[in-house]
């Protein structure tokens, strides 16, 4: 027999309480408690099993399940980078990013390419299957083989997904549109987001194939029904730009088959998004030499390196206490940065305003930012551009000095591919001795020798 429970669980974390309270005392946020009411259906836990064959070992056996090792290619080159190099069958994907940044055209254009040689099927619960036929013709797409559903009972679903034999990738779009008739509460509760998830995970993994979720995001620009999403997957992907840029980047911050940070830069045009396979060239596009003010930096988003111009402009101020804008980066490092270059290197930055911008919109988060931020930061002061062709990478310390960064080889050889010809950057430690190329490096040991 079924039997109705309700509880009131915390939107934001997930945990659930008996009573109703005005604050949830696991992860303290206010109000965010909602009713939800939860059908269990009498367990059969307490059958008796056969408990012999539940340990494994490690080795490969004959009759282990469809998962097959191999991973799957979906031949749209940033995606299956991001995704560490193809999908995982059998695996789970979130897919996060705000609403119209791009999530349904990118995931339709991937089933699509994906379609050309294994079965793929595409479920969305927001849009109706002539809408979605809109978007594929738009896209050029509308040929592709891809089973194409609009349906938000997620049991329908996964019954036909069932249905379709040797299928390799399902796409739910989106994960908050669809229920379970197990549980009452609506579609979007963290109970339900939850019971839905649980289902595709149990069978992606049974059956073999990749799910990819997406998810909305919440003002705050997490994926909505936090946390307790994030840690059920395998791989969570965000998929990001600046509305008034045409480029869209998608970065993983999770993910069990390949590592984190990765990102894929694509450009949003009236056919969808295209590949960028050279994100530096698109960022330095505008790049003018011979100004005071801007300083390259040589910068790595995962396993690959961007070029990327720092932009900085000092300006006298009127006001009692001058401003300290960063836009892209982080204003407390900046900060750190202007008092270690008035300490240690007797510049003075007092009764001026400073804006630094990272151009094209990009945010940086490496510390190895710092050498040509200061590097932007003293040009402008100073009024003098900084020298022709020169690209700076190095993190700075509190004493001024300039300490080593990773990926040192990778960042000079992108220097190099695109022209560079001076590298500022703090000394370099290579594996394989010396460095070549043609690029003329300047190890500084200290932030006071560039100026
Ligand atoms: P969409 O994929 O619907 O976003 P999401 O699923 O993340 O909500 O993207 C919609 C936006 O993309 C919309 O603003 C229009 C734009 N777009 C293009 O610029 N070109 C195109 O070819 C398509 C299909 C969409
Ligand atoms: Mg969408």
């Amino acid at each position: 027999m079924a039997k109705t429970q309700h509880q009131f669980v915390c939107q934001e974390c997930g945990a659930w309480y008996s009573k109703w309270n005005g604050k949830c005392e696991t992860c303290g946020a206010w109000n965010s408690m909602v009713e939800e009411a939860i059908t269990q259906h009498e367990s059969v836990r307490h059958r008796k099993k056969d408990l012999t064959t539940f340990f494994s070992t490690l080795e490969n056996s004959d009759n282990d399940s469809p998962l097959d090792r191999s991973r799957v290619l979906t031949h749209i080159t940033e995606f299956d980078r991001v995704c560490g190099g193809g999908l995982v069958p059998g695996s789970v994907i979130l897919v996060g990013g705000d609403p119209g940044i791009g999530k349904s055209t990118l995931l339709l254009q991937v089933v699509a390419e994906l379609s050309k040689n294994s079965i793929c099927a595409y479920v969305s619960g927001e849009e109706a299957l002539t809408q979605l036929r809109l978007r594929a013709e738009r896209l050029r797409v509308n040929k592709a083989a891809v089973h194409m559903a609009a349906s938000t009972q997620l049991h329908d679903i996964l019954e036909a997904l069932k249905n379709l034999a040797d299928l390799k990738l399902a796409i739910i779009d989106s994960i908050q549109t669809m229920s379970v008739s197990t549980i009452e509460s609506a579609a979007g509760t963290v109970s339900q987001v939850r019971a839905c998830t649980q289902e595709l995970i149990a069978a992606a993994k049974k059956q073999g194939y990749v799910v990819i979720l997406v998810g909305h995001v919440t003002k705050e620009g997490v994926i909505a029904g936090p946390r307790v999403l994030e840690h059920m997957v395998d791989t969570v992907l965000y998929f990001e730009g600046e509305r008034n840029y045409d480029y869209r980047i998608l970065r993983s911050v999770k993910n069990r088959f390949g590592a984190t940070d990765e990102i894929g830069v694509f450009a949003m045009g009236d056919q969808g998004l295209t590949e960028v396979s050279n994100p530096s060239e698109l960022f330095l596009a505008n790049h003018q030499n011979e100004v005071s003010g801007t300083a390259i930096f040589a910068g790595i988003e995962g396993t690959r390196p961007i070029l990327l111009e720092i932009q900085a402009l000092v300006a006298p101020s009127y006001l009692a206490s001058p401003r300290r804008t960063a836009v892209g980066w982080d204003s407390n490092r900046l900060s750190m940065i202007l008092a270690v270059l008035e300490a240690r290197c007797g510049l003075s930055f007092g009764n001026r305003d400073i804006y630094l911008n990272v151009a094209g919109g990009l945010k940086i988060t490496e510390p190895a930012a710092d050498l040509a931020v200061a590097a932007a930061l003293i040009s402008a002061l100073k009024n003098k551009p900084v020298p022709n062709s020169s690209i700076y990478f190095g993190e700075i310390g509190l004493t001024g000095e300039v300490r080593p960064v990773s990926h040192s080889e990778l960042r000079l050889k992108e220097a190099e591919k695109l022209g560079f010809t001076q590298a500022y950057c703090a000394t370099i430690s290579s594996r394989k001795g010396t460095i070549k190329g043609s690029v003329n490096t300047h190890i500084l040991k200290y932030v006071l020798e560039l100026i």
